[in-house]
């Protein structure tokens, strides 16, 4: 079959995730073959650099020799166990070194194999934990507007990007709305590199206000990634932190996205040098090979769960896949890889040069309100009117058109909006950011000149 005959299959059977299927017909699928690095190969050898990550999940490159021989060496001896009752070396050893590098105080680790799954699994597990501990009101929730958990309904419902939840809004849960920190549009005329959070005062007001009835306040930790990779000071979750301790109030730190480097340090709570109670990790946990999450959390809440199971007070949650033997393969390779420390001494110095060359590129073009970084993070914020900070109208679909160009040249960024963004794997060469940065900008400019 030719690659026509391919994509003609793939639509006859085949509904993609997040798309207008229609879109389709104009830009069918781009049938990949094989990966190497941060490269992506179509079945005719067309090459696309990869600087999404495959939706921010793969973080040592495609087909990373390491990874690739862990996963098959362990796919020969064991590829899934029932993990209630029973366990296996490769989790045990993987929650042992995972409890060394997260944040001090969470040492207990309960897996699934998403990170939608993870974030529910983490509502549920603070819920029940204030049920068993006499705090019977503390049935609801926070999370911070703009944000993103996942699809599934608890982690839709702490969502609050219009364009995934709007419609299902009938059937979500009730949750408390937080003002989120928008740094590019400070209420507050701050900058977020030496502001006070002066910010906070919404989640204080609403602490206040809700301090009775909320189990835990979910936050994606310094980073909105869906909202369009918003950036916001590690002040802010040292504060966050205070409250939740005031009000005796769970923080749930949604470091799906964030963990494992993508902020500069193994997780975006690191930054601020606090804790969260409950702390959910997926996407690049296997480096992006195998769907696997697990939710961290204290010895404290852990044993509000421990008595005799007459007491009825066990956390009785399951999912198929958790502990996946495979799963745990691929996480050790990624701890073995960190271990050898040459990633981090790489991102020594590819961040800095990264983060520069998309400013030099991107910040006095005429349209572009900010460029914002974190890591390997990158996002450019593209304006109709710089000044006043005024968007395009969404209709015109300006980030979907900047992307159809980019693909033909053999990027693959797929815009959030009309904020353009790069999240590569930590991998990624010079040479590679040079071409990137250079074919965004080409299309970029290209796609400003027809509005
Ligand atoms: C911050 C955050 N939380 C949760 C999720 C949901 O993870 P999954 O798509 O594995 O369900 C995502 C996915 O992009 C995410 O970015």
């Amino acid at each position: 079959m030719n690659l026509e005959d391919w994509q003609k299959e793939d639509l006859k059977y085949i509904w993609h995730p997040c798309s207008q299927m229609k879109d389709y017909e104009e830009l069918p699928p781009i049938i990949i073959d094989h990966g190497k690095g941060i490269n992506l190969y179509d079945i005719e050898g067309k090459c696309y650099k990869d600087v999404v990550s495959s939706w921010w999940c793969n973080l040592l490159g495609h087909c990373n020799p390491k990874i690739s021989e862990a996963l098959q060496k362990q796919s020969k001896t064991l590829e899934h166990v029932i993990f209630a009752n029973f366990s296996h070396k490769g989790i045990i050893e993987l929650s042992k070194r995972l409890a060394q590098i997260v944040p001090q105080g969470l040492s207990k680790f309960n897996y699934s194999d998403n990170g939608s799954s993870a974030i529910e699994m983490a509502m549920k597990m603070s819920f029940q934990y204030f049920q068993q501990t006499g705090k019977t009101k503390k049935t609801r929730f926070m999370a911070l507007t703009d944000a993103y958990h996942g699809e599934t309904l608890a982690a839709l419902s702490a969502g609050a990007c219009d364009l995934y939840t709007k419609i299902y809004k009938p059937i979500l849960m009730d949750i408390i709305r937080v003002q989120a920190p928008d740094c590019y549009h400070c209420p507050f005329n701050k900058n977020r590199d030496n502001c006070s959070c002066e910010c906070f005062c919404y989640a204080e007001k609403a602490f206040e206000k809700y301090k009775d009835e909320t189990a835990a306040i979910l936050v994606e930790p310094l980073l909105q990634g869906s909202a369009g990779m918003k950036i916001y000071p590690a002040l802010y979750l040292k504060k966050l932190r205070e409250l939740c301790n005031k009000y005796d109030i769970h923080l749930i730190a949604d470091e799906i996205a964030t963990g494992f480097y993508r902020t500069g340090k193994m997780f975006a709570f690191n930054h601020a040098g606090v804790s969260p109670d409950i702390m959910c990790i997926s996407k690049g946990l296997t480096g992006g090979y195998m769907p696997m999450a697990a939710v961290v959390t204290t010895d404290k809440i852990y044993q509000a769960f421990y008595d005799d199971y007459s007491k009825g007070k066990a956390f009785m949650h399951s999912h198929t896949y958790a502990g996946n033997p495979l799963g745990a393969s691929c996480a050790l390779a990624v701890l073995d890889i960190f271990k050898e420390g040459k990633i981090q001494e790489q991102l020594k110095s590819t961040t800095p040069y990264f983060n520069n060359l998309i400013k030099e590129n991107f910040l006095n073009l005429d349209n572009v309100g900010e460029v914002r970084s974190i890591g390997l993070i990158n996002a450019i914020e593209i304006v109709k009117d710089k000044k006043n900070k005024i968007h395009f109208d969404s209709k015109i679909r300006l980030g979907y058109q900047i992307y159809k160009k980019a693909l033909k040249k053999g990027v693959l960024l797929r815009p959030l909006g009309d904020v353009i963004y790069f999240n590569p794997p930590l991998i990624m060469e010079k040479e590679d950011m040079d071409f990137a940065v250079k074919v965004a900008k080409e299309c970029t400019i290209e796609t400003l000149k027809e509005f």
